[in-house]
């Protein structure tokens, strides 16, 4: 059917995910029935990841891709380009993932303009296809073939809101940040550092979280706090490492800064040894 060489798609290595609910097994039954899935949940809380681990666990080719607003449909579908010999079809990775059953995750849709999102309809109900009207060829999906998409509720004005007619050809699943033992045993495992440091750095996070809407778009997220236990990890000083991967990366906003920077003196209330030289 297709000369695709589908083992590249394949995640080779299990990812590391730890789960936070009955989400593996509620994923696993919507693609038993290859049911299109929603991942709602504010940025770095885990929805690729969990992806990824979806389509190891189901031996299944992962394609990504990652939409922003200067994407077209043919980004998505293909395009006919030119070669020595005239004008040659290339699919693009939507189609590839419909031919080869793949599981097809389109990263921040809501970024997509609403004309580009509709492509994804005919492939996200019973019809299961994709019109290729460029080419005039209408290809059925394969079988194991599932779109997955995710988004950041609340970023989002209503004009960059999803049509509800896309909305409703998926079930969605919510993610959050997760609680904080759990937050704690991702972050001293992602980042190799002990637990009571990874404790302690996702007690900081919390105090971010709510001021969410204070003067903060979003609090720090799971990724920040990786991030900062990476640094931590590599002996630079526990303040030092979270005004990097914490503060910093947050916000521009001075005042904002002062009190971000004090959550953190709370938690990690040692002078390091760079901040005593200077
Ligand atoms: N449940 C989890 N199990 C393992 N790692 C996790 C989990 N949740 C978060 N992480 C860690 O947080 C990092 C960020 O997660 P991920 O990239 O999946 O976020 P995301 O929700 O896709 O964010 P964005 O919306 O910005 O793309 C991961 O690289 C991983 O280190
Ligand atoms: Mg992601």
């Amino acid at each position: 059917m297709s000369d695709i060489d589908t083992s590249q798609f394949l995640i080779k290595t299990e990812p590391y995910y730890r789960p936070v609910g009955d989400e593996i097994d509620q994923y696993a039954a919507a693609y038993d029935v290859r049911m299109p899935v929603m991942l709602k949940g504010p940025t770095g809380c885990g929805k690729s990841r969990f992806v990824e681990y979806m389509a190891w666990k189901l031996q299944r080719p992962l394609i990504t891709v990652a939409c922003n607003e200067d994407m077209t449909a043919s980004d998505l579908i293909g395009r006919f380009l030119l070669d020595i010999n005239g004008t040659k079809w290339q699919d693009g990775p939507l189609t590839v993932a419909a031919r080869i059953g793949a599981i097809c995750y389109l990263d921040e849709v809501v970024e997509a303009r609403q004309d580009t999102t509709v492509v994804i309809h005919p492939l996200t109900d019973h019809r299961r296809q994709l019109p290729l009207e460029k080419k005039g060829e209408l290809v059925d999906a394969h079988p194991d073939f599932q779109v997955v998409i995710s988004y950041n509720p609340g970023y989002q004005s209503m004009m960059k809101d999803l049509k509800q007619s896309t909305k409703q050809r998926f079930g969605a699943m919510s993610f959050d940040y997760p609680s904080t033992g759990t937050e704690a045993e991702i972050v001293a495992h992602e980042a190799g550092i002990d637990l009571k440091t990874a404790e302690r750095l996702v007690q900081v996070a919390q105090r971010s979280r709510n001021l969410k809407g204070h003067g903060l778009d979003e609090g720090m997220s799971t990724r920040l706090l990786v991030y900062a236990g990476q640094l931590i990890a590599k002996n630079i000083a526990p303040q030092a490492a979270c005004q990097m991967a914490l503060v910093e990366p947050l916000t521009d906003d001075g005042d904002m800064r002062d009190t971000l920077q004090a959550a953190v003196t709370t938690f990690f209330p040692e002078v390091s040894d760079s901040s005593k030289v200077a």
